[in-house]
């Protein structure tokens, strides 16, 4: 009987945190549009967008969820935090594409929502 509660409860949970996710994915595939990230790395995050074209080395592909830097240097590449980095200072700062650019101006809270949206994709 307990046990099924408890069953019941983390069914439950398991869902909110799964409603909650997919709330903010949607905040923030808001944010990538409005920054224009798709302009590069494509509405569906392949890295296939209208400027991908002409750039060498390709953005990002994020259906794949590989990356690349290791921007605080903890010796893991494609953490949250590298991740955070590498949109805030650009991939330039790493050694990588000046394409890549700074964005200065995103709020922390944004950069968390891209970074959802972009690990939201990995297929
Ligand atoms: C002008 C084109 C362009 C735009 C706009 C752009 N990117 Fe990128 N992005 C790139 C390129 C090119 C790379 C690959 C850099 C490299 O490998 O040196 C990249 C790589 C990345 C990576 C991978 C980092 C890693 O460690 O592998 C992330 C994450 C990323 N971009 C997020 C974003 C986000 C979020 C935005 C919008 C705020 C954005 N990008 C806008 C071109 C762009």
């Amino acid at each position: 009987m307990f046990r099924n509660l408890a069953t019941i409860f983390a069914t439950f949970a398991a869902l909110m945190l799964a409603g909650a996710a997919h709330a903010d994915a949607a905040k923030g595939k808001e944010v990538f549009v409005k920054t224009n990230c798709n302009s590069c790395h494509g509405m569906t995050g392949k890295g296939d967008g209208p400027v991908a074209a002409a750039l060498d080395p390709k953005p990002r592909d994020y259906t794949k969820g590989d990356f690349k830097f290791d921007a605080n240097g903890d010796g893991t590449a494609g953490t949250d935090e590298d991740l955070a980095l590498v949109i805030k200072n650009g991939a330039a700062a790493y050694g990588g594409s000046a394409m890549m650019m700074p964005n200065p101006t995103l709020s922390d809270a944004d950069i968390a929502l891209l970074i959802g949206y972009i690990r939201s994709l990995k297929q």
